[in-house]
C-alpha cells in the first residue's frame, strides 16, 4: 500500500530510529507505562508530520499502544527517506518521500486519508484543511485530531470561529511543555544547524536579522547571539518588539533591516514578510531563509523566477542573480530551513512534544464526545505530567512546598 523513495534504506533508517529513541526517554517511558493497557487498540491513526527519526519513535509508540497507523508528510522537502523505509518495514503504511511536487504532496495526504483514520495528527493543518474543504472526505467518521504547530492552530481556530470545524482538536502547540521548549530551544538550535549546513560561513560578527520575536524568534535570536552574531529584530507587535529591545537586540522595520543584514531568518507564521522591495535593497551576498511553517514568508517566487539567473551553489542554497547586478542567496527555496537544510529538532526536544501528542491522542479517544467541535488546549494535567516525566528523565530533582509555604500562599493578611 505504501509509496516511498527506496525500501532498501530500511536498515539505515533503523539505526537512525534507535539513536533518536535512545535520546527520547520522556516519550519511551510514557509508552512503556501505557503499553499494558493498550489505550489505542482498534484506533486508526492518521499522521501528517515531518517524517524524521524522532517522528518514527512516536509512530512506533502509537503502534505499540494498539493503533493502526498510516502516515504522510507535512512538507514536500522534509522526509528522511531511510526513516520512511524503516516504518514500512515495520508494517506502517507510509506515503512520503523527499523532494515532492505540490501535486504529489497532496496525493500523499489523500492516500493517508483513504485509510479512514479515526484520529488525525497534523503539523500545519494541511490534512485537517483537506478533510474540511474537499467533499471527497465528508463521509469520514473522525473522532478528533491534534495539531502540532502555531500556524496549524491558527487555521483550525479560524475554522472553529466560522462554525465549520467537524471534530474536536487539541492544540498540542499551545501546551507550555511544547511551545516553550520545542518552538524556542528546538527551533533555536536546529535553525542554526540548518543555516550552517546550507552556507558553512562564520556567524560571529555577522548582522543577523530575525523577523518575528515569538517563541521561535526568541530561540533563534538567543542562539545566534550566543554564536557572536549582531542580532536585529523586526516585529509588528509592540509588546514583543519591546521585549526584543529589552533583551538587548536592535529593533527596526524590515525596510531598514534589509539594507544592513548579512543573514535573514523569518519566523512569523505570516505571509510576505521579506518582499521584492526589501530584496532589491539587500547587500550583495545577503543570505535569507525561513523557519516559519509555510514557504510564504520570503517572496521566493520573485527570487527563483524573476532573477536574471539562479544556480544551486550548495545543497539547499540557491544563488539568485538579481537584475540590479547583486547576488542574494535563498536557503531551501524558502521552505522551513531547519528541516529542509538540517534534520529538524533534536530528539530530546521532540520527546517532549511527542509525549504531548501521544497523551493528547489518547485523551481525544476517551473524551471526544464531551469536548464538542472546538479547538482546546492540552489539558493542564497532561502538561504537568510531561514536565514531571521530563524532569525525571533528565534526573532533575525539585523542592516541594512546605506546609507553611502552602498556608502562606493561601493567606491574605
Ligand atoms: N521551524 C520549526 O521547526 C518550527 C517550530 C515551531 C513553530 N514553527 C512555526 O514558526 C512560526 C512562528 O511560530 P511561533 O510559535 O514563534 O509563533 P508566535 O505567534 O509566538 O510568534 C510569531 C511572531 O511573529 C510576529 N509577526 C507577525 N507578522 C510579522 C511581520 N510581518 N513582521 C515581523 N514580525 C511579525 C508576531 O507579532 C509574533 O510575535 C509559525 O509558522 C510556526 O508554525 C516552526
Amino acid at each position: 500500500m505504501s509509496k516511498i523513495k527506496d525500501p532498501s534504506l530500511a536498515e539505515k533508517g533503523k539505526i537512525s530510529h534507535e539513536w533518536a529513541k535512545d535520546h527520547m526517554k520522556i516519550l519511551t517511558n510514557t509508552i512503556t507505562r501505557l503499553k499494558k493497557s493498550q489505550p489505542l487498540r482498534g484506533i486508526r491513526l492518521g499522521i501528517c508530520l515531518h517524517i524524521t527519526k524522532e517522528t518514527s519513535v512516536l509512530i512506533m509508540g502509537a503502534k505499540a499502544l494498539g493503533a493502526k497507523v498510516s502516515v504522510c508528510c507535512a512538507n514536500p522537502l522534509s522526509t528522511q527517506d531511510d526513516i520512511a523505509a524503516f516504518l514500512v518495514s515495520n508494517g506502517i503504511d507510509v506515503y512520503a518521500w523527499e523532494g515532492q511536487t505540490t501535486k504529489e504532496y497532496d496525493w500523499c495526504i489523500e492516500k493517508m486519508l483513504s485509510h479512514h483514520p479515526h484520529i488525525i495528527t497534523d503539523d500545519g493543518s494541511d490534512c485537517h484543511s483537506k478533510v474540511h474543504g474537499d467533499s471527497k472526505f465528508s463521509s469520514l467518521k473522525i473522532m478528533g485530531g491534534t495539531e502540532e504547530t502555531t500556524t496549524g492552530v491558527i487555521r483550525l481556530k479560524a475554522l472553529a470561529e466560522q462554525k465549520k470545524l467537524r471534530y474536536p482538536v487539541i492544540a498540542v502547540n499551545d501546551a507550555y511543555t511544547k511551545h516553550m521548549f520545542d518552538n524556542r530551544y528546538g527551533t533555536g538550535q536546529s535553525t542554526v544547524d540548518g543555516y550552517l549546513r546550507a552556507m558553512n560561513l562564520l556567524v560571529a560578527s555577522k548582522r543577523v536579522v530575525i523577523a518575528g520575536y515569538g517563541w521561535v524568534g526568541r530561540g533563534v535570536a538567543s542562539r545566534m547571539n550566543g554564536m557572536g552574531a549582531k542580532v536585529y529584530v523586526t516585529e509588528v507587535d509592540p509588546v514583543r518588539a519591546l521585549e526584543a529591545h529589552m533583551d538587548g537586540y536592535e529593533v527596526l522595520p524590515m525596510e531598514q533591516a534589509a539594507k544592513i543584514g548579512d543573514i535573514f531568518i523569518t519566523a512569523t507564521g505570516q505571509t510576505g514578510v521579506i518582499r521584492k522591495e526589501h530584496i532589491v535593497k539587500m547587500k550583495d551576498g545577503a543570505i535569507m531563509g525561513n523557519v516559519g511553517h509555510f514557504d510564504v514568508e520570503v517572496e521566493a517566487k520573485f527570487l527563483l523566477h524573476k532573477s536574471r539567473s539562479v544556480r544551486e551553489i550548495r545543497p539547499s542554497l540557491d544563488e539568485c542573480s538579481l537584475n540590479n547586478g547583486k547576488r542574494v542567496y535563498l536557503i531551501g527555496k524558502g521552505r522551513i530551513a531547519n528541516l529542509v537544510a538540517a534534520e529538524g529538532h533534536p530528539p530530546e526536544v521532540m520527546a517532549q512534544s511527542f509525549s504531548n501528542q501521544l497523551l493528547s491522542i489518547i485523551y481525544i479517544q476517551k473524551n471526544y464526545k464531551k469536548i464538542g467541535k472546538k479547538v482546546i488546549t492540552v489539558p493542564p494535567e497532561i502538561d504537568r505530567q510531561i514536565a514531571v516525566d521530563a524532569l525525571k528523565a533528565m534526573n532533575v530533582k525539585i523542592d516541594k512546598p512546605t506546609a507553611a509555604q502552602i498556608k502562606y500562599a493561601h493567606s491574605w493578611d
